[in-house]
């Protein structure tokens, strides 16, 4: 696990789009793991930079994003279907064809969980997978108490995690119950993973999640098990850290490609 307490948001964000635009020249069909919410937004705006000024080319690029709300359709603007198109499909040259986002509004859902995964490994499992962390550990929607070794699934949002996301629907009420996710042990298989979070509100989870004992009760602890983990932070959500990083980091030379940072 390689932890990086970057200066600001927007650094951390440039070194992520580094690290994934460096995957992406290196193996242009790249299967790249994708999230939603406010954080790795940077990160989207950095690419489509790239992908404007510098050609980044994702034309052969298959992507999997990891989670849904069941019950939203892709045009509703809290989809995680809108916040992809709206946010870095429509400005990059990815294949429609190639993007899978898990179908909220599937008719039978746990049929369409078991597709997912089976689509996954037909494509040769995620290359690099971008992660988030809410408030209360989770990752993508594996809430506190989800199985270290879960597939993707639907599952009950928690009171905080829907409370957390209030603030973009009208109320509570209409915050969606259920997701889709892909499980704990699907986002493990994925080959590298790139957990980013930002300021002073994660700073515990951060902590539990980098430091903490790996546990079920904060599902992104399950990165201390991964042995290609890059954990990007901005200096207010590295803040309750007791370990030493950086200087580990100045002597690493990931874009090689061989970046022994286990
Ligand atoms: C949601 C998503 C997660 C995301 C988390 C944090 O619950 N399902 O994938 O990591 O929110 O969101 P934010 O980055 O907005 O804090």
């Amino acid at each position: 696990m390689l932890v990086i307490v970057n200066e600001t948001y927007d650094t951390m964000s440039a070194e992520a789009a580094r690290i994934v635009a460096d995957r992406l020249r290196k193996k242009p069909d790249l299967v790249l793991g994708l999230a939603t919410g406010s954080t790795p937004l940077g990160l989207y705006r950095e690419l489509i930079r790239l992908h404007k000024e510098e050609g980044l080319d994702f034309s052969k690029v298959t992507t999997f994003n990891l989670d849904e709300y069941v019950g939203l359709p892709p045009e509703h603007d809290q989809s995680f279907h809108y916040f992809m198109r709206e946010n870095l499909f429509k400005h990059i040259n990815v294949d429609p064809r190639f993007i899978h986002i898990p179908q909220g509004m599937a008719k039978d859902l746990s049929a369409f969980c078991d597709w997912y995964e089976q689509r996954i490994v037909d494509c040769g499992g995620v290359d690099i997978q971008i992660l988030g962390i809410g408030v209360n550990g989770h990752i993508a929607f594996n809430e506190p108490g989800s199985s270290l070794g879960s597939r993707t699934r639907i599952k009950t949002l928690t009171g905080t995690t829907r409370q957390d996301n209030a603030r973009f629907f009208k109320n509570l009420d209409e915050v969606p119950k259920y997701a889709l996710t892909m499980g704990v042990g699907t986002i493990m298989d994925a080959k590298e993973l790139l957990l980013l979070a930002t300021n002073a509100s994660k700073a515990a989870a951060v902590r539990s999640a980098v430091e903490g004992p790996v546990t079920a009760m904060c599902p992104a602890s399950i990165i201390q098990m991964h042995r290609n983990a890059f954990v990007l932070l901005d200096k207010e959500s590295a803040a309750e850290l007791t370990g030493t990083y950086n200087d580990t980091w100045e002597h690493k030379i990931f874009t090689s490609g061989n970046h022994p940072h286990g």
